[in-house]
């Protein structure tokens, strides 16, 4: 799904890459194109029509460009080009996990070697009651939802990944190593709901006995993403806890460009970038589609291919560290086209 704005231009540059590096460990993607967004809105009414969440129902892994345009609108004022939020409805899309981590060379406030995820619960906490709260003339009531099922569901991914990660680093070369950590963020301080999600969370870190797991209070937590992140390896929190801290990381490591996404489930997962469809540089040839492209590497993961991945971001790397990447002051590429030619010739 190529999505709005810039989007077609860096799936454009991210497809060859992603062939490349799973052609090298010897697999091919194969590719089912969808139309989603303003323009099957356009045509449709539905910026995900019933065909194409039937075509996703059959696929392991869905790659979307981002999505929406702010002039395309319902009667009600809200965007109607949005593709992920219905995809994460329809395939219960219960983890959001997006890596934090900084690409050398990246100007950023965080050091070099910073490296870590932030685990957000897609389905409930805040946002449990979007569009549903309860409105009246004089105010509006929206609730927080912890449940002991979405909690322990989306805690388990959080543990398996930090296993993963920590093997990972077993196997690199000395000095990138470090122990298996989870990180519960929330504010059990204040609220019982959030006292729930860590009390559930530590339930299920005592099945992870080589993983260790402490917790720490949101606001805490923000200062620490900014001066402290090396202490972190995944990071686990609430919904809207997890939206805000994952924009503050992005912030960090050099912006929304170097940011990917995995939208995760029992048996889906949708991979995007971070940041939205740009419309004020789409269609320039200016858009950086790195993200895009670390976006492909969480995808090629998933579909079981962890080296192609690997390779992915470090052809990424390589190219930003070697200028040919054309990163600009402003975060746009000098050519998006170029730019995805440069990670195809670092990964080559
Ligand atoms: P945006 O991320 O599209 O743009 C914010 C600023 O960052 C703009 O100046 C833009 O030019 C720049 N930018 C974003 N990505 C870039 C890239 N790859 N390379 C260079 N510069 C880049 O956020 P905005 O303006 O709030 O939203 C625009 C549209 O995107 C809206 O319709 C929004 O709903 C949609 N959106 C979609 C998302 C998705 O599909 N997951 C996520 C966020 C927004
Ligand atoms: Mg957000």
């Amino acid at each position: 799904m190529e999505g709005d704005g810039i989007g077609p231009e860096i799936v454009a540059a991210a497809l060859p890459v992603l062939e490349a590096a799973a052609a090298s460990d010897g697999a091919r993607l194969e590719w089912r194109r969808l139309d989603a967004g303003t323009r099957a809105y356009a045509h449709t009414g539905s910026s995900v029509p019933p065909d194409v969440l039937e075509a996703c129902r059959g696929v392991r892994a869905m790659l979307k460009g981002p999505a929406g345009l702010p002039g395309v609108r319902h009667a009600d004022g809200t965007e109607a080009g949005t593709v992920a939020g219905p995809l994460r409805k329809a395939f219960t899309l219960f983890a959001n996990v997006r890596p934090v981590r900084r690409v050398p060379g990246v100007p950023a406030i965080a050091p070099d070697g910073t490296d870590y995820v932030i685990v957000r619960e897609n389905t409930e906490g805040a946002y449990a009651t979007r569009d549903a709260g309860e409105v009246t003339g004089d105010g509006v009531e929206d609730r927080i939802r912890i449940t002991r099922e979405g909690t322990a569901r989306v805690a388990r991914l959080a543990f398996e990944l930090a296993r993963r990660r920590a093997a990972a680093r077993a196997a690199s070369p000395p000095g990138s190593g470090g122990a298996a950590r989870v990180t519960c963020c929330d504010k059990a301080n204040v609220l019982r709901s959030f006292a729930f999600f860590r009390r559930v969370t530590g339930e299920v870190a005592e099945r992870y006995p080589d993983v260790a797991f402490d917790a720490v209070y949101a606001d805490a937590a923000a200062a620490a993403i900014v001066d402290q992140s090396r202490r972190f390896d995944v990071l686990l929190a609430e919904n809207l806890i997890g939206d805000i801290l994952s924009d503050v990381a992005a912030a960090t490591i050099g912006g929304l460009g170097f940011c990917p996404a995995a939208n995760l489930g029992e048996g889906h997962g949708l991979f995007e970038p971070v940041h939205g469809s740009a419309p004020d540089i789409a269609g320039t040839d200016r858009a950086n589609p790195t993200a895009m492209i670390l976006a492909g590497a969480m995808m090629l993961e998933w579909l079981g291919l962890p080296a192609a991945a690997e390779r992915v971001r470090r052809a990424v790397d390589r190219a930003v560290a070697t200028g040919a990447l054309g990163l600009q002051p402003d975060g746009r590429a000098a050519s998006t086209r170029g730019a995805g030619r440069a990670v195809l010739e670092a990964l080559a």
